[in-house]
């Protein structure tokens, strides 16, 4: 979970968006570090359903952040077998959800690392559009059937493991 960004910026270099300039460096450093530790899923939460709430220049700039990353990155990710998945609906606009749409085809067979990036996302949003999916088939209510239509079906329950020599699970 990014946080902090904006009061770092302010704090260091005047500007909430200088902060997260600097965040964005800090996730490329996190995606370095996970594929040297053989991390399997990293997910960031980029901007939540809140974050519209932001000033407009804020908002603006995260954004214009987020698209300059992909149009820069998005070849060497692929590159270094890295899988990139949106979840959260895409209510962008159609430019954004074209690169989006794009770099999710382009990584989708990647195996090393699977980024999943958070824009517009909300854990009640994804169950009630699954329970929409459930009700619209008609469909029983099962642990396995609700997972069917989660948009992070694929993605394995967070395991916490603390290496101390020993290996131990929370
Ligand atoms: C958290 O700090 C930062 C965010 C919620 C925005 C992060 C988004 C980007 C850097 C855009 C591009 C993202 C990626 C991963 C390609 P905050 O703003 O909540 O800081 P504060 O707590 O000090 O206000």
């Amino acid at each position: 979970i990014m946080d902090g960004n904006g009061r770092w910026g302010v704090k260091n270099k005047n500007s909430r968006n200088a902060g997260h300039k600097a965040g964005l460096n800090t996730v490329e450093k996190i995606i370095k570090e996970s594929l040297k530790q053989k991390i399997k899923f990293l997910t960031l939460y980029a901007f939540s359903t809140e974050n519209w709430k932001r000033p407009k220049r804020e908002v603006n700039y995260l954004f214009n952040l987020l698209e300059n990353f992909l149009r820069n990155r998005i070849e060497e990710l692929h590159k270094q077998n890295i899988r990139l998945k949106i979840i959260g609906t895409k209510n962008n606009s159609k430019k954004l959800n074209n690169l989006l749409n794009l770099s999710e085809k382009k990584t989708s067979k990647n195996t090393k690392l699977q980024i999943n990036l958070a824009l517009n996302y909300g854990s009640k949003s994804e169950l009630i559009n699954a329970f929409k999916k459930l009700k619209q088939e008609n469909d029983t209510i099962t642990e396995q059937k609700v997972e069917k239509y989660l948009e992070t079906k694929n993605i394995p329950d967070p395991e916490i493991l603390i290496r101390t020599g020993n290996t131990k699970r929370l």
